[in-house]
């Protein structure tokens, strides 16, 4: 049993393996947060204090308690307007114009097994895996409810959060703000690790001290965005990777998104997750709902590398699903940095055969092969193949594909719409824009209402057809622009960005209820909508439209803080590298590129005969360690920000077989030594090194680590595997 409930203090338990979590309903039918941290035993409702504050206000059912205010008290899911004055979880503007939800508590049930939530992705478990807690709160006056629903996988470490709100009134209301999660702490020195950048340069990792006054990221985007990733770390002050007290957050959730830290007057701490407010007024009718998307916390005591080690298997094993969530990838080559626009059903053709020669499993045709395609600035909603441009049908191309023995994957952007093509001069209406406004372009193109059934109808039709003309292993799903113009023709405004990525989901699933065996890989930009409720439909998403191997140590090194190895697409590209101009050896390229879903974007006829039978080596090397990088545990090794090299490391979960990867960032005259020190690793076993034959202990690799060659030469990589030989 992973979930309590004492009757007596009606305080509520949940347990994992190595945590605890706990809240009580108190004498007025408020929701306190009591604890969640390392595990316990207690009841931890001797941590409430009570004061009289001077300023801070006190419910009217406390009488002349001055010692009791929500202003001071922690809680679970804290509405506006009940004397908290810190951010809210939930914001409600009642029929008179009022914005006031004070919540109390009704009733609850524990369930076993993990809820689910209709539209939306959400953790997924086996009944026997997991319990579920409902927690029906209500205001009594305008009889808007919260069901707070509490999933506990306690095996994971891990425990979910969401909330269906629901009008039980007479009277319309509008959601203004919703959160799934908070978390108040009553105590600690924290800093917050945030994941901010920029296209071409997502996921850069950003600690700072959680100072008063509240500290927002979020996204506006219609996307989970570039900028910030939905999805954080509250630290002890002294936590490292294998060190200390850290809880997460990651947001199961595609859209405007917005987390919150706030240190308060008494130096508490607050952090919430949920639905951006901006760009957000959801009305509800009497009897209607909405659900704020899931929420996935987690907690280790053990440092960082535990934390990232618990959301990868929980992504990998309850959020990711398919043929391809354990099944080894296809290792692929596109056609986008081999031709860009300018390619035929050839050059398709040859860069599969080429492909095929050096162990490649499946060729991509990116964007340019429909409708009025030679550029970006057209043809996007005609998905319909320009036969004119491959020189045959679709049909005829992929056979030929298959006919090397290679897959064949194809790209698309199903959200889009260029103002140049027979879509938009028929449907002006199905573009999202504001009437009397001209629309915001991005790449020249707009955004389809997907807010609206028929229009998705119209393009699911569309995409089947071309899927539907041969087999098809792959489609890489793209979304390049962020959207401005947040309103719809027919949908009801302020509904409009939730509905919109609800919609996207809707698609999704059809598209896999349809095509089971397809694997979708998740692209916007490259990085740009990377997050848990994308990887629900893709099990793997191209990281970055930045391929460029040192910058990629950056951006896989802050993605790797949540999410899984397997779900991260890495191709080997070109040198000089297209986005950066950096020549990187062709080894270190690979290096790189393997931590993650494998693959090439580039032309292989360009390259010499010795970098062919290189790439061949790359090939394999990556095939004999697909399993290892795919499903064992990755542990961070250095900073790659800060340190001289960039270091990390899949080890088997029994800790007997491990691959170290190492970058050197840095090189000077005279230079000193790096030394990387090892992580998850058995201490009391005796490892060999595969390729030189050298023994260490096990203790001394991670108590002392190796020591890097001093060599000239810029960007030199290393790769070892060290095996359990005693
Ligand atoms: C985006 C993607 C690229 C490529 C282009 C095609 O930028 O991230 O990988 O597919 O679109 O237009």
């Amino acid at each position: 049993m992973a979930i309590y409930f004492q009757q007596e203090k009606r305080i509520f338990t949940l347990h994992t393996e190595h945590s605890s979590y706990q809240m009580k309903v108190d004498d007025y039918g408020f929701l306190l947060h009591l604890y969640y941290g390392g595990k316990i035993s207690g009841d931890m409702d001797y941590l409430l204090t009570y004061y009289d504050r001077g300023f801070s206000g006190n419910p009217s059912d406390a009488g002349g308690d001055r010692t009791y205010s929500m202003d001071v008290q922690p809680q679970e899911y804290p509405g506006l307007g009940t004397g908290d004055f810190r951010g809210s979880a939930l914001v409600i503007r009642n029929a008179d114009g009022s914005d006031c939800c004070d919540l109390r508590y009704v009733r609850h049930e524990i369930k076993k097994g993990k809820y689910a939530l209709k539209g939306l992705p959400a953790v997924y478990a086996d009944k026997e895996e997991a319990e579920t807690l409902e927690i029906l709160l209500e205001d009594p006056i305008s009889k808007v409810q919260a069901l707070l629903l509490y999933g506990v996988l306690e095996k994971e470490d891990i425990i979910t959060r969401s909330v269906r709100i629901c009008n039980q009134g007479t009277d319309n209301i509008v959601v203004e703000k919703a959160a799934s999660a908070c978390l108040d702490f009553v105590t600690g020195d924290f800093d917050l690790l945030s994941f901010c950048g920029r296209h071409t340069m997502e996921r850069n990792l950003q600690r700072q001290k959680v100072g008063y006054g509240s500290y927002v990221i979020g996204s506006r985007r219609g996307t989970s965005s570039h900028q910030y990733n939905p999805a954080v770390v509250l630290a002890g002050k002294d936590t490292t990777e294998d060190y200390g007290n850290c809880y997460g957050m990651v947001f199961v959730y595609s859209g405007n998104f917005m987390c919150e830290t706030e240190k308060d007057q008494y130096g508490q701490t607050r952090l919430l997750m949920g639905l951006q407010s901006d760009l957000f007024h959801y009305p509800l009718e009497p009897g209607e709902s909405l659900t704020v998307p899931e929420t996935i916390l987690s907690y280790s005591g053990k440092g960082l590398g535990e934390l990232s080690n618990q959301f990868h298997r929980c992504i990998r094993n309850h959020i990711c699903r398919g043929k391809y969530q354990h099944g080894l990838r296809p290792v692929l080559i596109n056609s986008w940095e081999a031709a860009y626009f300018d390619f035929n059903g050839e050059t398709i053709c040859r860069l599969a055969e080429e492909a095929a020669g050096l162990g490649i499993d499946m060729v991509v045709m990116d964007d340019g092969w429909f409708g009025k395609r030679e550029d970006d600035n057209s043809g996007l909603g005609d998905w319909q193949v320009n036969e004119r441009k491959l020189g045959s049908t679709l049909g005829d191309l992929i056979r030929k594909v298959h006919g090397l023995g290679m897959k064949f994957g194809i790209w698309i952007e199903p959200e889009m719409v260029s103002e140049d093509s027979s879509l938009y001069r028929e449907h002006p209406d199905w573009a999202l824009q504001i009437p009397g406004r001209k629309p915001v372009r991005g790449r020249n193109q707009l955004v389809l209402d997907f807010s609206r059934a028929e229009v998705r109808d119209y393009i699911f039709g569309k995409i089947c057809d071309i899927l539907d003309q041969e087999k098809v292993e792959y489609v890489k799903w793209d979304m390049n622009r962020s959207i401005s113009d947040m309103y719809s023709m027919e949908n009801t405004p302020g509904k409009v960005s939730y509905e919109y990525v609800l919609g996207v989901y809707d698609f999704l699933e059809r598209l896999l209820q349809r095509y089971p065996e397809l694997l979708v890989e998740g692209c916007s930009g490259g990085g740009g909508r990377f997050d848990a409720g994308m990887l629900y439909y893709t099990p793997q998403i191209w990281c970055s439209d930045n391929t460029d191997a040192i910058d990629r140590t950056r951006i896989q090194y802050g993605t790797s803080f949540f999410y899984p190895v397997s779900s991260v697409g890495s191709h080997v590209s070109a040198a000089p590298n297209h986005q950066t101009g950096r020549c990187v050896s062709l080894h270190t390229r690979g290096v790189v590129a393997m931590a993650g879903s494998f693959g090439y974007e580039l032309d292989p006829a360009k390259l010499a005969e010795e970098e062919k039978e290189e790439i061949k080596t790359q090939v394999n090397k990556y095939k004999e360690y697909a399993t290892l990088i795919q499903e064992g545990k990755y542990y961070r090794l250095s900073n790659p920000f800060e340190d001289a090299c960039a270091a990390w490391l899949f080890v088997t979960e029994d800790g007997k077989r491990a691959l170290l990867n190492v970058v050197m960032l840095e090189v000077h005259g005279n230079m000193a030594v790096s030394y990387v020190k090892l992580r998850g690793l058995r201490k009391d076993s005796i490892y060999e090194d595969r390729e030189s034959g050298k023994r260490y202990a096990g203790d001394a690799l991670l108590e002392a680590g190796l020591p890097m060659p001093v060599r000239p030469g810029e960007y030199l990589a290393y790769q070892m595997e060290l095996t359990v030989v005693e």
